[in-house]
């Protein structure tokens, strides 16, 4: 990612008013200091979204979404955090500096601008020739299939044409020299032909990047002949384990999750039902590479593959690759139809709505699926398959949630349940796991069970009033540091705005931009946006802060106290008693 200096960022972030930029995709009211709308990143009824002007930042009570213009940005459009940057930039008319190239890099980097448009150009072509009289087959094809002429022109699908050079002939026409052509894995070379069309007597189904460039395609026969896709090579501008069909337009959907589907026309076919966050891999398996990548929008996969048994198989092989990007999976059922298509052409678009809503935790599908190679009726067959089901279980880290798991998995498969806990706990213990990638991410619960949430929520409390009255920060300064702060993003926010303000004043959303860019902004967002109510009075406020300070500084002596430092503990539990019973007997000035 190319590293723009601190300078460059703020600039551009302050060019940029957040009530502006938020206002021309959110309905705002004014009310008090700030404004308030419908939170785009939920669905609500009320408001409870508010940016703040003199903060110049954002945050949902409702979701905890939350940051600076950066950080809307890049949630809003999906955009990482340079496409953000670029993109306010050039809505304040500020040019980034350009990043120092050498003549090589500028040379590959025109390079590379050339066969982006010969790609861009071949695609404007295919797209042509399939509504002209050459086209029919293909047009009447995909017509056939059910693909309206908004979906086709939306997809831009295409037609390649009869003959055996008519792209290659159209390009050179349009100025592409051969070496272009060729990089962009639109020909094939032999010594008999020359430079021939890759793709002929194909419907064309053009691969876009995120930012809806053309960057391959793939080209379906239109009727049984073998291979019945054939796709662009792997080209220096198409990467196929980093690139998904139909992200460009899924990236975009409001929806919490995305729909992994197996091939082109199950992804044109869900879009056309209104399925717009669904995207497939393109000619190759699900990879890590496709698990991060989707990580960016959601942490939700529903996969709808197959319903045959390579379907099957193939979710198998996905699962453990999403959970260990720390992606929850579950699987769509659509039997009795094969694929998304057949499904929706059969039973439309509510039922499969209703299958999307119903899709079967991934651990339980894992399960049926090892279940299907056991004889269940033999009690030998059994025994077998309840080992494998204990040794899944034994690799769920969290205990709450292999409680749960076992609960479950006991009901269902009827096994009695403290034989099963029982068998799990020794199978755990004798570390005779599966692989480590198939256990279940962690849950919530653990944290619901926290006993530290109490003096988190005195942590924030105080961030957010210190964030926004530095006689906040005088007063506290002397008696909580930054290590007082609990470890992670608190401390994290704690030494920005204790630096800031020793710096001579903060802006809180400069230091936002930070958490932006390691994509922390909801985390950070929900530190500094816990207001205390009804404190106007000069007494009540002082008589809050000092309260406010002395549970911080509790917390902290009560983790210090608990730490393993070698310390005497009767020494510490004294000291912590002294500070206390000091600290109580004062009163803050604010
Ligand atoms: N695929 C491929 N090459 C092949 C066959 C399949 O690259 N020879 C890829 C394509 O990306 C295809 C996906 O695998 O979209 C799924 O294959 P399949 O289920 O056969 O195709 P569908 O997308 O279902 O297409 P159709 O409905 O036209 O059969
Ligand atoms: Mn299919």
């Amino acid at each position: 990612m190319p590293r723009y200096s601190d300078e460059i960022i703020e600039e551009i972030r302050s060019a940029n008013d957040i009530v502006d930029v938020i206002g021309s995709a959110v309905k705002l009211k004014r009310s008090g200091a700030n404004y308030f709308g419908l939170c785009p990143f939920h669905s609500e009824k009320t408001g409870s979204f508010c940016v703040s002007p003199l903060r110049q930042t954002y945050h949902c009570f409702g979701c905890d979404a939350g940051g600076n213009v950066i950080s809307f940005i890049m949630e809003y459009e999906n955009y990482s955090f340079p496409e953000a940057l670029k993109y306010l930039a050039d809505r304040a008319g500020i040019r980034l500096p350009e990043i120092e190239e050498t003549e090589e890099e500028k040379k590959a980097a025109s390079f590379r601008n050339r066969v982006m448009e010969c790609l861009k150009t071949a695609a404007v072509f295919y797209y042509k020739r399939l509504y002209s009289p050459e086209g029919k087959t293909g047009l009447d094809y995909l017509k056939k299939r059910g693909l309206s002429d908004e979906t086709i022109r939306s997809f831009g699908l295409g037609y390649s044409g009869k003959g055996f050079d008519q792209a290659v002939k159209y390009l050179r026409s349009k100025g592409f020299a051969d070496d272009v052509i060729n990089a962009a894995g639109l020909c094939n070379i032999s010594e008999k032909h020359g430079m021939t069309d890759r793709f002929f007597n194909r419907v064309m189904f053009p691969i876009m990047d995120i930012n809806n460039k053309v960057i391959a395609f793939g080209g379906r026969v239109m009727g049984d002949a073998e291979p019945k896709y054939l796709n662009s090579p792997e080209t220096i501008v198409f990467d196929k384990s980093h690139n998904m069909y139909g992200l460009n337009v899924a990236r975009r959907s409001r929806k919490n999750y995305r729909i992994v589907c197996e091939g082109y026309m199950d992804v044109i076919s869900m879009h056309q039902a209104g399925f717009t966050e669904a995207v497939a891999s393109l000619g190759t398996a699900f990879t890590p590479g496709h698990a991060n990548l989707l990580r960016r929008y959601t942490k939700d996969i529903r996969l709808s593959y197959d319903s045959d048994n390579a379907g099957m198989k193939a979710a198998m092989r996905a699962i453990p690759i999403c959970r260990s990007a720390g992606l929850t999976a579950r699987v769509i059922h659509l039997s009795p139809h094969k694929d998304p298509d057949e499904f929706i052409k059969a039973l439309g678009a509510d039922e499969l709505q209703k299958r999307v809503d119903e899709a079967e935790n991934s651990f339980f599908f894992e399960l049926s699926y090892i279940e299907s190679s056991y004889d269940m009726s033999d009690p030998e067959g059994r025994t077998a398959f309840q080992q494998e089901a204990v040794k899944k279980l034994a690799v769920i880290d969290d205990e709450l949630t292999r409680d749960n798991y076992i609960s479950s998995v006991a009901a269902k498969y009827s096994i009695r349940e403290d034989a099963l806990r029982r068998a799990v706990t020794v199978a755990a213990e004798s570390g005779q796991a599966a692989d480590s990638t198939a256990g279940i991410p962690e849950s919530g619960s653990r944290k619901a069970l926290s006993k530290e949430n109490g003096s988190r929520d005195a942590e924030k409390y105080l961030l957010t009033w210190i964030a926004d009255e530095k006689e906040a920060y005088e007063a506290v300064k002397p008696y909580i540091g930054i290590d007082d702060f609990s470890e992670g993003i608190t401390r994290e926010i704690a030494s920005a705005l204790y630096e800031g303000y020793e710096k001579g004043g903060i802006s809180l959303a400069d230091i936002l931009t930070r958490f932006a860019m390691e994509d922390k902004s909801k985390e950070a967002s929900s530190v500094i946006n816990r207001k205390l109510y009804a404190v106007d009075t000069s007494q009540d406020r002082e008589k809050a802060l000092t309260d406010l300070v002395i549970r911080v500084k509790k917390a902290a002596l009560d983790r210090k106290k608990n730490m393993d430092d070698g310390l005497d503990p009767l020494t510490k539990a004294k000291e912590e008693k002294k500070i206390l019973t000091e600290l109580r007997q004062i009163r803050i000035k604010i």
